[in-house]
This record gives C-alpha cells, sequence and structure tokens, in this order.
C-alpha cells in the first residue's frame, strides 16, 4: 500500500482528495496547522472511509518540523500538496504572509523530495495564473498573465520553483490548475467550511439561504457577458478530488513523459452569477435574496477551462453537474447549521 502525504489535508481541498486516496487504496498521511480548519474534519474523512488517517499537527514555514516529519515518515510514496494561504484581499494587505506560507513551505517541502528521493509531486494551482485571457476556453498553453495579487503571483512562481527543481532532479511533477470548486461530498460529512464572511460565491449563496447573511450582492451586471454577471467554471469538489488521485497514477506509473507537466481541472463550462443564483434557486425551490452592487476589484469578466489536455491525457473528465454541486453545498451548510 503506497504511502501518500497530504499538505493541508484538513482544507477544503484537501479533505475531499484524501477521501479519494482512501478511497483509492492509497494510506494517507496529513500535515497541516489548522490555520484554516478544525480537527472535526478528521472525523468526516473517517466516518465517510472507515479509515482515520494518520495526522502530524505541524507548519511547514518551520523547516526543522518538516525535516523532522520526513526522518519520522521514511517511506513517503508521493505528495499532493495544498497547504497555502488563499484569501485574495488578504495576501495584497500581507505579501510577505503569502510569499513565506506559500513559497517558503514549498521550498522546504522540495528540498526534502530531492534528498530523499520522493519523487512524485502534485501541486494544488488555479487559473488565477491566466489572468483574463484573450481566448477562452484557455488552454494550458495561455500565457501567464501578470499576476493581479500576491495570492496569484505565488501560485505563478510556485509552478516555476517545481519546474526547476523537476529539470535538475528525479522529482515528476503534475500542477492542476483549478477552476472554481464548490459543493461538497455527497454524505455531508465534509465541505466548506469559510472562517468569517465567506469571499466566495457558492459559500456566501448557500449562509444567505441559510438566514446567516441578509442578502448576496452579485458584484456587477454590466459586464460583456449575455446577463452582464461573471462567467466562472465552477467545478464539483469531489470531481476536482478524483483528479488528483488520476493525476498520481500517472506520475507513480511513471506514464508522465514531462518531468513537469499542467492541466487545466475545469468543467469547460462556463456559467455567469445569474445562472448559478437561479439553478441554486431551482435546486431548493426558494428564491434567494440578492442584490446587484458595483463590480468587485480585480475580478476579470469571463473563464472557463479547455478541458481537452486533461481529458485526453490525464484520462480524466468532470463527471457531476452544477446543479449537483450546488445540491451538495446546500446539504453540507444545512448539517453544519442543524437546519
Ligand atoms: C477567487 C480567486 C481564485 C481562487 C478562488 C477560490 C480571484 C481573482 N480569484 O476566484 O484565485 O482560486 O477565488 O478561492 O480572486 N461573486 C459575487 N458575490 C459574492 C462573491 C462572488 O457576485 O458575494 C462573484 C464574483 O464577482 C465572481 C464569481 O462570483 O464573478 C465567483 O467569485 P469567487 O467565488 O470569489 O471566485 P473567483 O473570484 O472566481
Amino acid at each position: 500500500m503506497k504511502r501518500i502525504l497530504v499538505t493541508g489535508g484538513l482544507g477544503y481541498i484537501g479533505s475531499h482528495t484524501v477521501v479519494e486516496l482512501q478511497t483509492a487504496g492509497y494510506k494517507v498521511v496529513i500535515i497541516d496547522n489548522l490555520s484554516n480548519a478544525t480537527m472535526d474534519v478528521l472525523d468526516g474523512i473517517t466516518a465517510i472511509t472507515g479509515k482515520r488517517p494518520e495526522i502530524e499537527i505541524l507548519d511547514l514555514r518551520e523547516k526543522e518540523a518538516v525535516n523532522a516529519f520526513f526522518k519520522d515518515y521514511d517511506d513517503i510514496d508521493g505528495i499532493i500538496h495544498f497547504a497555502a494561504s488563499k484569501a485574495v484581499g488578504e495576501s495584497v494587505k500581507n505579501p510577505l504572509l503569502y510569499y513565506e506560507n506559500n513559497v517558503g513551505s514549498l521550498v522546504y517541502l522540495l528540498k526534502e523530495c530531492r534528498d530523499r528521493g520522493i519523487d512524485n509531486f502534485i501541486f494544488s494551482s488555479s487559473c488565477t495564473v491566466y489572468g483574463q485571457p484573450d481566448t477562452l476556453p484557455i488552454t494550458e498553453d495561455a500565457p501567464v498573465k501578470p499576476a493581479i495579487s500576491p495570492y496569484g503571483n505565488t501560485k505563478q512562481i510556485s509552478e516555476e520553483i517545481i519546474r526547476d527543481i523537476c529539470n535538475v532532479s528525479t522529482i515528476r511533477s503534475i500542477s492542476l490548475r483549478y477552476f472554481n470548486p464548490i459543493g461538497a461530498h455527497e454524505s455531508a460529512e465534509i465541505g466548506e467550511l469559510p472562517i468569517g464572511v465567506p469571499q466566495n460565491l457558492v459559500p456566501y449563496i448557500t449562509q444567505t439561504a441559510a438566514g446567516i447573511r441578509e442578502e448576496l450582492s452579485v458584484f456587477g451586471n454590466d459586464y460583456p457577458t449575455p446577463d452582464g454577471s461573471c462567467i466562472r467554471d465552477y467545478i464539483h469538489i469531489v470531481d476536482l478530488a478524483k483528479a488528483h488521485v488520476i493525476a498520481l497514477e500517472r506520475l507513480i506509473s511513471k506514464e508522465n513523459k514531462d518531468v513537469f507537466k499542467i492541466f487545466n481541472v475545469g468543467t469547460g463550462k462556463g456559467s455567469s452569477v445569474l445562472e448559478v443564483i437561479r439553478a441554486f434557486e431551482e435546486v431548493t425551490g426558494s428564491k434567494l435574496n440578492y442584490k446587484i452592487v458595483d463590480r468587485r476589484a480585480g475580478d476579470v469578466i469571463s473563464v472557463y477551462a479547455d478541458t481537452e489536455k486533461a481529458n485526453q491525457v490525464l484520462g480524466w473528465r468532470a463527471e457531476k453537474t452544477m446543479e449537483e454541486a450546488l445540491a451538495s453545498a446546500w446539504a453540507w451548510e444545512k448539517k453544519v447549521r442543524g437546519i
């Protein structure tokens, strides 16, 4: 049984990936610093899979602790690296936190990989590296645009760091550029639980429906899109989690010919904010309280993936619909709030 380290394994994407890894027969050890997650998530994972993953609570910025971890766990076959800060606005206010947390930690991890011959490394990247693309849908060959936030910049820099070390070591890596992950596990045992006021659309919608927020603000209806609201590629979190297992298997089986490869992980379909609201209303059978407000600074107009490479080369495709994702997000919100 192969042992996989999942950093940030208690986070939103991390926890769903741990479930899929365990389901596929991998032994998982999680590193998490609990900065944006709680130990309850471990119970949720265990309830779904019947297996409690191993866990070490540590901060990847602590180089000595990272080193000690790898001395204890000397049989790691691969790493899926999620641990990172991800609040765009916070990154503008505190860039050094983002560079230290997202880039510094990555360097320590990769040093351990290089020195210990841990060759399989999956990186958690983002479609944010494309900025507002010149053509849609976006292929992986689309140029990386100057980042609009330090958060986005850490994803760009991280990909470059990984590419550079793969070129001169035995490390092989796949970077998955996520579009907009939404939804929760169908069991409602795990899901997205933002701390404080949600910044992302779907948690804001479900919290509004649950009565925690008064109304959703739709950021702009005067964009050059069919209904004037921004377009994104919303992907079910479980589909996204499965992409990690497939990518890992590709590395372990040495199918991956390039030392470093990038895949878009999206559905290929763009949906506007107003379409998401309508779909949510249909799924729940109730009206959502919302109003149109000014545009949000930094939002791009329209982004959705070309998934050809992921479909053909990786052998993965999104299977779940946006409606399923919204229904699962709502089931999770209701469970968390005891509704
Ligand atoms: C953002 C980040 C992205 C990150 C992702 C997940 C940017 C440019 N991108 O994506 O890098 O990976 O979050 O953390 O910041 N919206 C509303 N009202 C709300 C919230 C959102 O109308 O209350 C709209 C936004 O204007 C946008 C869409 O919903 O058009 C999706 O927003 P959001 O969920 O925040 O994701 P992104 O901004 O696409």
